[in-house]
């Protein structure tokens, strides 16, 4: 086949020139190569990856199309203190977010930048958050000198030709967003399998929307599209425009009658998100079926009947792989199965991959996610773990079985329902309904949720993280809370606002809920609430199913285990209010009077 010239800019927008050549000025890399997104392009560029010894090629014959990657065992997770957003004023910021003035943050990032490049490939890669042409889609361009990122983002995004051809069309503002993983390259200096710096920055510019990452070749820190973008960058366009950019998934109900519900649901980084978005019914609920939009981000805006309407801004999945199996999440296995990137999960000695959780056998040895060997004895001598907790698959959606027909839809799919969630071992009960719009906004935002392995830092610590977008909202979180009060303003249809937690405990310790598959009955009596054809129970804190109210055919679960479940225990709901002060003292000056009006209701109902 011809080979194209990968330095020809395949863009006529004068100001895309301009900045792409600014920034090779800048960063000084040997060659500059335009991204068109092809196979072809992918396909070489893996092989290059390969060569470089970043990319492993799984067995074909059992991985078709599949390569595998380690990390720096430093370059591992989201860096949370290394994430700033650097509007001009700190209060716009907020207390949630770290904040560097922006001048000076622009002298630091030159200096950063400055020969960052050097010895590397610049790719110009184009992307589209959302379907190429969509209302609601948004498009930027990422300059980076890492090939793992492109491949990551051909997978995750809508990128190549057919974007450059949208950003020449002008119609739509592009994000700019600047990746170096600040290992530049002397001449004749060897390169290592996985570039990156020990000093991080993932900076924001909220005012001038821009990208600025450094160091870092870990998904959620350098494929900018995702938590950069469609999070902190798109929550500041969604409020400017009166929409929402949130860290939810999307699914779809089907009934047995043909009825479909849209639900979008908000749970912390590592909570099961994928998991629920993937849902295969369990038995007792033959002729219902749950559809895919999305695992991880949400765009929702109202349409022009005042209708909530949501897309999916990505187009793949960069799951969490430990845990994920043919019990939990056959439809994740089947994704995965080919045309898939893993990092840091374990190698096994047939070309394959595996972890924790995977099988319920563990292979007899395998190399480790750092390349040691591992074997099941190790494992119980050591504790050593075989692939790192947040060992990553990055999948087409596109390959979900589950897929909704309806996930590239432009204008996106009608949403019914909003539910949070959270890992609570106790207090919160399995689900609730919040009273009201209002009362909900107050649920999201004082949600708490223990941490897990997605971000550094200690694992298993409550942390208040409302809407789950305590690493994510890219400006002042109590405007956060007030845009999110206002949003219900111009809806004809307010979506009902649930609360679920499938991780309560026994005081001895085991999980009082199966999950998984088992969530389809707290689902679906969500659907018809949001039908308004079930009944609750008020309590203290917002309509609750009755044991009745629940299908339980095929699942052994008695009123007694139930009522343990649903516990709301005034005592220990007193001392949950208190901890939603912990966040609010922060945000006082911020916090929209509702917020506080609700949580004066809450105090006075327990
Ligand atoms: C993710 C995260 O990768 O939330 O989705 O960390
Ligand atoms: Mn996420």
């Amino acid at each position: 086949m011809k080979k194209r010239d990968h330095a020809t800019p395949l863009s006529e927008n004068k100001h895309l020139l301009r900045w792409v050549e600014k920034m090779a000025e800048l960063t000084q890399p040997a060659a500059i190569h335009w991204v068109d997104g092809s196979q072809q392009e992918y396909d070489e560029l893996c092989a290059k990856l390969v060569a470089a010894g970043t990319f492993f090629k799984l067995n074909e014959k059992l991985w078709p199309g599949c390569y595998y990657a380690r990390s720096d065992a430093s370059d591992v997770a989201r860096v949370e203190d290394r994430t700033f957003i650097c509007s001009l004023s700190k209060d716009a910021a907020g207390p949630t977010n770290n904040w560097v003035d922006p001048y000076q943050m622009r002298r630091k990032l030159k200096q950063l930048f400055s020969g960052s490049m050097r010895g590397r490939t610049m790719y110009v890669l184009p992307f589209s958050m959302g379907p190429i042409g969509s209302p609601m889609s948004q498009i930027g361009v990422q300059l980076t000198d890492s090939a793992y990122v492109v491949v990551n983002m051909r997978i995750m995004a809508r990128i190549g030709i057919e974007v450059f051809r949208e950003i020449d069309k002008g119609e739509k503002r592009v994000v700019p967003c600047m990746h170096s993983v600040g290992y530049p390259l002397a001449p004749g200096q060897p390169d290592v399998p996985w570039p990156c710096n020990s000093e991080k920055y993932i900076v924001h510019f909220p005012e001038t929307r821009e990208i600025w990452s450094y160091g870092s070749g870990y998904g959620g820190n350098a494929l900018l599209g995702k938590k950069c973008f469609a999070l902190r960058i798109a929550s500041n366009i969604a409020r400017d425009e009166g929409w929402m950019a949130e860290h939810m998934l999307i699914l779809g109900v089907e009934s047995p009658s043909g009825e479909k519900t849209y639900v979008a649901a908000a749970f912390p980084s590592a909570c099961g998100k994928t998991n629920l978005a993937m849902m295969i019914p369990p038995a007792g609920f033959e002729g219902w079926k749950v559809w895919t939009v999305g695992d991880d981000i949400a765009w929702i805006k109202p349409n022009e009947n005042g209708v909530l309407h949501a897309i999916n801004p990505e187009a793949g999945f960069f799951g969490v792989a430990p845990g994920t199996s043919m019990k939990t999440n056959p439809n994740a296995m089947a994704t995965l199965s080919r045309n898939t990137i893993f990092t840091n999960t374990a190698l096994t000695a047939d070309g394959g991959v595996w972890w924790e959780g995977m099988t319920e056998e563990p292979p007899k040895e395998c190399l480790d996610w750092q390349g040691k060997l591992w074997t099941p004895e190790i494992a119980a001598q050591t504790g050593a773990k075989a692939a790192h907790p947040n060992a990553r698959f990055t999948a087409p959606a596109s390959q979900c079985p589950s897929i909704d027909p309806d996930w590239e839809n432009p204008h996106g799919v009608p949403i019914s329902a909003i539910i949070f969630g959270g890992r609570r071992a106790d207090t919160v009960p399995l689900v609730f309904q919040a009273f009201n719009w209002s009362a909900g906004v107050y649920i999201g935002a004082t949600m708490g949720s223990e941490t897990t392995a997605a971000a550094s830092g200690a694992v298993g610590k409550v942390r208040r993280d409302p809407m789950a977008m305590l690493p994510f909202c890219g400006y002042h979180m109590g405007d956060y809370f007030r845009h999110w009060i206002r949003m219900q303003r111009n809806l004809t249809e307010t979506p009902r606002i649930f609360h679920v937690n499938w991780f309560r405990k026994s005081e001895d310790g085991r999980y009082l809920w199966p999950g998984f598959r088992e969530n389809m009955r707290i689902l679906k009596w969500i659907v018809d609430r949001a039908h308004g054809r079930a009944l609750g129970r008020e309590t203290p804190i917002g309509w609750t199913p009755r044991y009745e109210d629940i299908e339980w055919s095929g699942l052994d679960f008695d009123r007694q285990q139930f009522e343990e479940i649903q516990a709301v225990d005034r005592k220990a709901w007193r001392q949950e209010v208190l901890g939603h002060e912990e966040l609010f003292i922060e945000l006082h000056d911020h916090l929209p009077p509702e917020v506080i009006y609700e949580r004066e209701l809450l105090i006075c109902r327990l």
